[in-house]
């Protein structure tokens, strides 16, 4: 063989042969993570891979990384992999492996938060319900049983991982792995065990050997080595807890959840750039957005109860992948000023001083690199500050980065991004007609008995409580009773529920539903009712709308109809408590139509289709709209129910449930300390009418649409809601300068001659908004 030969061989074998990328070594310090012997300044952000389709993640990765980020953040999901006790599920939405190697393929790292308890909005904080049932099991404290699930898991995710190569050591993308979460917000109750569990969690991490850092968040008492990180809407003031730790920030809040029945939360991003800027600006090296992309809360995984399907958090890319603007172009502004500050950053600690009231400097500054963050705490006044003895004027809360201590190239108030509004156009839903056995209407249906029809139903004395006796199998349970009066009489049911609504049947006819909400899951409601003489059947459908996720021993808080159920006032003025009877209960619904498209079951397909009744199962042929834009079904005319689209759960839809009418603020006062309910919208409105359909479970047509819809509704007003991706506004642009700055510093940044030789050139300071001079001076450098 010619040496040549040999070469190419060699090569080949190399190519084919040879893994695609090289161990990183990952650590820390009380600065930064240290990958590869290098601290290293971080933007990472949240994307949880079930909350979208496969099909988008390498699309919402990529806007990720274009936004500036250099990680992804994901929760691990033990409910969704492990549905039944030692039966896995890793496919689909659930393919973590895919989502891990998709972000390795665009370049990015990740961050795995294995929890397993997750919080998230998540059903059941991510637990799976199955673990409720083990005998002698407490959850999240030191309970064998617990431990010994807990480890299982985690190390089975770890194995995973590891078998893929995904850990940095290995040449993957994960560099940085979480146990547990915010259990530090609810240790207290959980006295002594608590505190052991928590070493426990840290070693048990620990042993299983990811050769990467593990965090905890918001955990003072954060084993070593495992880093303390903070979460909130600022976390600058945060301070871990050993000096040999780096100050990280894993949630920051980028807007918030919607509950059905609440106004649209939103985050200004004055405010959110504010936060994050504060953060690196008293020492932070790492930023994690929750949410960067918050999605779809698909079939019955959301959680809270009441958090509504729509996960779209006000983050960066919207619930459709859609980059949401100004939000994500000013983020991505801020990320490319911080990044410029990184050599000094990474180099040193910041020297902090007060510029006046509230006026806050902070510099890194080591041999040849200098960076400084001007802030300005004030929630009102801006401000004229004397920094090195130049002035820059520094708008109310906001802070300015100037990555040679002299040049700011990024004010977090000032946004020189176009906006642009997410708006949708409408299309009707085509139904084809006459195919599988339709009506004329398009639409054919099943109505679901009311009470009793399954077989497997059965007595037990008294009311019983819900996630003990469904185990969260479905969100239905029915509790049935007759009874029989000596006369008629016109009375009050009075029933008393968990949570978290219900809706109540009299001989078979609706009497009245009672519902909670996201703040308050009981419910106390009096249903007018007629019974009659003889027999009447009292039939009561309680709902969860997905388990609790958040608090101490949330597990146990139980859902359902407990009691009391009382008839007030018969004839003879007296009270008939029904609590202590006999009730005959079934769980789930007898039809079950959704998963199988409807392709079972008798569907009538009659011309008169019947409406604004209760319980009732529906299902339609259509065609899906053309092209590629998102999509999303306008629930406009329904109650409150599941959708199904060709077999695959889109979630519960509730337009019904409405905002209450005051309490908005739109547009909201950036300044000033941002919490949940400061900034909201969509008071008076439905909280969620547009449901997410993803584009991938369309065919071109021959779609199903199956709805079980629970109080009554229309289903011929649903519509589609076809997403616009429109072109940026001219609605706001202040000044091209800035962008112009940032590239010239971007493209220098490497080369620190270079970047000062183009900064004396320029002899550029203050406020880099000023003028048109300055930015054909900054043009001509970049040039
Ligand atoms: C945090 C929690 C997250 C999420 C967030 C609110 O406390 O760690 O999982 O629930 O609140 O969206």
């Amino acid at each position: 063989m010619r040496a040549s030969q040999t070469l190419f061989l060699l090569l080949w074998f190399f190519c084919i042969y040879a893994p695609t990328s090289f161990s990183t070594n990952v650590t820390y310090d009380h600065r930064a993570l240290v990958i590869d012997g290098k601290r290293r300044v971080l933007v990472s952000g949240s994307i949880h891979y079930p909350r979208s389709t496969p099909e988008m993640w390498p699309d919402i990765i990529q806007k990720s990384k274009d936004g500036g980020l250099d990680v992804i953040e994901t929760y691990v999901f033990w409910n969704l992999h492990e549905p039944v006790r030692g039966q896995y599920n890793f496919e689909g939405r659930a393919d973590l492996v895919k989502f891990v190697k998709t972000v390795a393929a665009a370049g990015l790292y990740v961050h795995l938060r294995i929890g397993p308890y997750a919080c998230a909005e998540w059903n059941y904080g991510g637990f799976p319900v199955w673990l409720h049932f083990i005998p002698g099991i407490q959850f999240r404290t030191d309970n064998k049983p617990f431990k010994d699930e807990m480890k299982r898991f985690t190390a089975k995710i770890v194995d995973m991982m590891k078998k893929e190569n995904l850990y940095a050591p290995q040449g993957g993308p994960i560099i940085l792995s979480q146990i547990e979460n915010e259990y530090g917000n609810v240790d207290e109750h959980y006295g002594p065990a608590g505190k052991s569990y928590i070493k426990w969690a840290g070693s048990m991490a620990t042993s299983l050997d990811t050769g990467v850092p593990w965090v905890m968040c918001q955990q003072a008492d954060a084993p070593d080595p495992i880093i303390n990180a903070c979460n909130g809407f600022y976390c600058h003031q945060f301070k871990p807890n050993s000096n040999s730790k780096p100050k990280m920030f894993t949630e920051n809040w980028s807007g918030w959840f919607l509950g059905f029945g609440g106004p649209v939360p939103y985050r200004p991003v004055e405010d959110l750039a504010f936060s994050v800027a504060r953060f690196y600006q008293l020492g932070g090296t790492f930023n994690n957005y929750y949410m960067y992309h918050g999605g779809t809360n698909f079939g019955r995984t959301s959680g809270g109860p009441f958090i509504s399907t729509s996960y779209d958090y006000d983050a960066p890319i919207d619930e459709y992948g859609i980059v949401r603007q100004p939000k994500w172009g000013h983020l991505k502004d801020l990320h490319k000023a911080i990044k410029l500050c990184e050599e000094a950053m990474i180099a040193t600690d910041p020297t902090i001083s007060s510029l006046g009231s509230n006026i806050e400097a902070a510099v890194y500054k080591t041999g040849s690199a200098c960076a400084a963050f001007l802030a300005n705490n004030n929630d009102k006044s801006d401000e004229n500050v004397t920094f090195n003895g130049n002035s820059y004027h520094v708008p109310a809360w906001s802070v300015s980065i100037l990555p040679d201590c002299k040049n700011v190239v990024h004010n977090t108030a000032k946004i020189n991004v176009a906006s642009t509004t997410s708006s949708f156009t409408t299309e009707s839903l085509k139904e084809k007609t006459g195919s599988s056995g339709d009506s004329s209407t398009g639409w054919s249906w099943i109505t679901e008995p009311v009470g009793i029809s399954k077989t497997d139903s059965f007595t037990k004395f008294g009311l019983v409580e819900q996630l003990n006796t469904t185990g969260d199998r479905s969100d239905y349970l029915w509790y049935s009773l007759s009874i029989d009066l000596d006369a008629g009489t016109k009375t009050d049911l009075q029933i008393e529920s968990l949570g978290h609504a219900l809706h109540a049947f009299i001989n078979g006819k609706f009497a009245g539903s009672g519902t909670g909400t996201k703040n308050k899951a009981a419910i106390k409601v009096d249903i007018p009712v007629t019974l009659v003489a003889g027999k009447n059947t009292i039939d009561l459908l309680s709902l969860t709308v997905g388990l609790k996720n958040y608090g101490a021993f949330y597990d146990l808080r139980g859902a359902g109809i407990t009691g009391p159920v009382t008839l007030k006032s018969l004839n003879n003025g007296s009270s008939l408590d029904l609590s202590s009877k006999t009730w005959t209960y079934q769980i789930g619904l007898k039809g079950d139509f959704g998963p199988s498209s409807g392709s079972s079951g008798q569907w009538n397909s009659q011309s008169n289709l019947p409406t604004n009744q209760p319980l009732i199962w529906y299902k339609t042929n259509f065609i899906a709209p053309s092209g590629k834009e998102p999509v999303a079904f306008n629930m406009t005319g329904m109650g409150k129910g599941e959708a199904w689209v060709n077999g695959q759960s889109i979630g519960r839809y509730w337009p019904t449930n409405i905002a209450p009418n005051e309490g908005c603020t739109d547009p909201c006062n950036y300044r000033g300390s941002y919490h949940a309910s400061k900034c909201l919208r969509n008071c008076g409105k439905p909280s969620q009418l547009l449901y997410h359909v993803p584009r991938s479970w369309l065919r071109p047509e021959g779609n199903t649409l199956v709805l079980f819809e629970e109080t009554g509704g229309n289903p011929k007003q649903i519509s589609f809601a076809i997403r616009q991706i429109e072109s940026a506004s001219s609605h706001k642009s202040a000044s091209p300068l800035p962008h112009k700055v940032l590239s010239c510093f971007q493209g220098a940044s490497s080369n620190r001659a270079a970047l000062d030789e183009a900064i004396v050139e320029l002899d550029y300071q203050g406020d880099p908004c000023e003028g048109v001079t300055k930015s054909l001076a900054v043009e001509a450098s970049c040039a």
